[in-house]
């Protein structure tokens, strides 16, 4: 561990698939870590870490070194009816909101705020890399993403540093859009989706969990970053990776019909989250120096496969 690593730090979501790993990293650098959730009694995690419910926040985050947050509805658990669509959208402004507002009420705010957003605010984009100087797509996922940032950068106002992470597809062992995406080629059943074109920006957990601590510790982490790794990939590349990994042969099904059924299965999330991407890549974590454990998408299969 550097000694120079947050001492201090409220996790907000802290008990998904990116805020446990975060956690760990965390302890194992000696930070004093309080997790938000709203289910504290049921929070698995490490026993140094703190679990602590949505209320005192003040309090909480007085004098805190940062504030990561994570909280929000998962986006691909359920398909989106107007309800979960609604959910979606406001479990992320309100709980930012929230924080934010008690930031507000600290007699010392956070040195900062680490705010997780999506690479869904780029919409859908052709092969042309997408950096975070691109604007704001269209649609859903891209109008979530920008009033949730907006919530976040608020805190700015105060004085707190502000930094946002474009989320790619996280890529880990357990949980997250890895082992869906390996299952139907493990069982031989693996087809690229659609034209297969379409940009499918991913990041090992590690590297994220990496890019949040830097972002947390270092003062040059401020405004957009794409959290993705520098070699985003189309779907049928990357499925053709993973079938490589895992030796099997893909099926050669018409890019029509496995659309039409993603859409039967998914409804509007899979054109979204499937059908369409872009290709993002992560250019001001580079230029600030940022070094990837797992910098491409092969590397990154081996170590999880
Ligand atoms: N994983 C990915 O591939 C990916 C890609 C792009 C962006 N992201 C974003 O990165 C963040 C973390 O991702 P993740 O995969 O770790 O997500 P996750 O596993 O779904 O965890 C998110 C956490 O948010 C909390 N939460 C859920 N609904 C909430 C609500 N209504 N109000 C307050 N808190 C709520 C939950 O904690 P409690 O149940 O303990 O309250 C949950 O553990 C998410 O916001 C996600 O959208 C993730």
């Amino acid at each position: 561990m550097t000694g120079s690593g947050p001492r201090r730090v409220v996790v907000a979501g802290g008990t998904g698939l990116v805020g446990q790993s975060l956690v760990r990293s965390l302890l194992d650098q000696d930070a004093q870590v309080t997790v938000l959730t709203r289910n504290p009694a049921r929070a698995e995690l490490p026993a140094a870490a703190h679990a602590h419910g949505w209320e005192d926040l003040p309090a909480l985050l007085d004098g805190a070194d940062a504030v990561i947050n994570l909280a929000g509805e998962g986006i691909a658990d359920q398909r989106w009816s107007l309800a979960r669509k609604a959910a979606i959208r406001d479990s992320r402004i309100l709980a930012t909101r929230r924080l934010v507002e008690a930031m507000k009420d600290c007699r010392q705010p956070p040195g900062a705020l680490v705010n997780a957003s999506a690479i869904g605010y780029y919409g859908a984009r052709d092969r042309t890399p997408v950096d975070e100087a691109a604007p704001q797509g269209v649609g859903f996922l891209p109008e979530v993403c920008q009033a949730w940032e907006a919530e976040a950068a608020a805190a700015s106002a105060i004085g707190v540093r502000v930094a946002r992470i474009r989320i790619g597809v996280v890529l880990a062992r357990d949980g997250g859009a890895l082992p869906k995406m390996a299952l139907p080629v493990r069982l031989w059943l693996g087809c690229k989706l659609g034209s297969g074109a379409q940009g499918l920006s991913w990041i090992h957990l590690d590297d994220l969990v990496a890019m949040f601590l830097e972002a947390a510790r270092n003062p040059a982490w401020e405004g957009p970053f794409n959290g993705t790794a520098p070699e985003p990939l189309g779907n049928e590349a990357f499925t053709d990776l993973l079938a490589r990994r895992l030796r099997r042969p893909l099926l050669p099904v018409p890019g029509a019909l496995t659309a039409a059924a993603a859409k039967l299965a998914l409804g509007e999330m899979a054109t979204a989250l499937l059908l369409q991407g872009a290709y993002v890549v992560p250019t001001r974590a580079q230029a600030l120096g940022f070094g990837y454990q797992f910098p491409t998408a092969v590397s990154a299969l081996e170590d999880l496969l």
